[in-house]
């Protein structure tokens, strides 16, 4: 099972999210496709380290993706398109794709990454189908109205139930090295319960799409 979190546009929380995702999960491997290799470096920081490989070009990403052919890998896309990042959208069985809030920017960029994945699909020959995840969006906005019909007039996007809200704990739990459902202080906290739910939501699209 493969598993990635893509945008083309940078720092909407992709890296921090994988981090999160991943102490839940467990995966086998984690790939790391960003060339300032930022989840390789936090990996570095923690006591009971994740498998953190880099593939920097199409052989590696392929070679490592064939090596665990069937164990569980997440990947961590750069917030860019390229060819890179378009195989592993292409290799996944879901791709979560993290906007940070409801607001026109944030669908002028989703606009650009449909672009990316009609293309994709147009290079595989299957429809890829990408997951939004709204992600850090203040915790009291409840309408996401517009974005919604957005992603529903969208033939390569789909939308998860969860959300999960901005909260402190993220940054809380990184400073310490941790995920927010390990550390001490944040793995009783409604972030923590957020992530787990989304995670159950994430492994039960994963199987169905597998
Ligand atoms: N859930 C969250 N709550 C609060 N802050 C967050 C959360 N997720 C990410 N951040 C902060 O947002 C910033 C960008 O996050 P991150 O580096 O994970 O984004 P990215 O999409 O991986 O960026 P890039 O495209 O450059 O790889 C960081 O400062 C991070 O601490
Ligand atoms: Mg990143």
């Amino acid at each position: 099972m493969i598993i990635s979190v893509a945008h083309q546009k940078g720092g909407v929380g992709k890296t921090t999210l994988l981090y999160n995702l991943a102490a839940i999960i467990k995966p086998d491997l984690i790939i790391d496709l960003d060339p300032h290799d930022g989840l390789t470096i936090l990996n570095r920081l923690r006591d009971q380290q994740y498998n953190v490989a880099s593939a920097k070009t199409d052989k590696e990403l392929i070679g490592l993706i064939k090596e665990y052919q069937d164990k569980t890998v997440m990947i961590d896309c750069g917030g860019f398109d390229s060819g890179v990042n378009r195989i592993a959208v292409a290799a996944s069985n879901v791709t979560i794709v993290p906007i940070q809030y409801e607001s026109m920017t944030e669908r002028v960029g989703l606009n650009g990454y449909t672009k990316v994945l009609s293309e994709i699909s147009e290079n595989v020959n299957r429809d890829i189908t990408a997951h939004v995840l709204y992600y850090r969006q203040n915790s009291a906005r409840k309408d996401f109205s517009d974005t919604d019909s957005f992603i529903e007039r969208s033939k390569h996007l789909s939308k998860f139930t969860n959300v999960l809200p901005g909260r402190a704990e993220y940054n809380n739990a990184l400073n310490k090295h941790h995920a927010v459902v390990e550390h001490t202080t944040t793995r009783g906290s409604r972030a923590a319960r957020e992530l787990h739910a989304f995670v159950d939501e994430l492994l039960t699209i994963a199987s169905i799409d597998s």
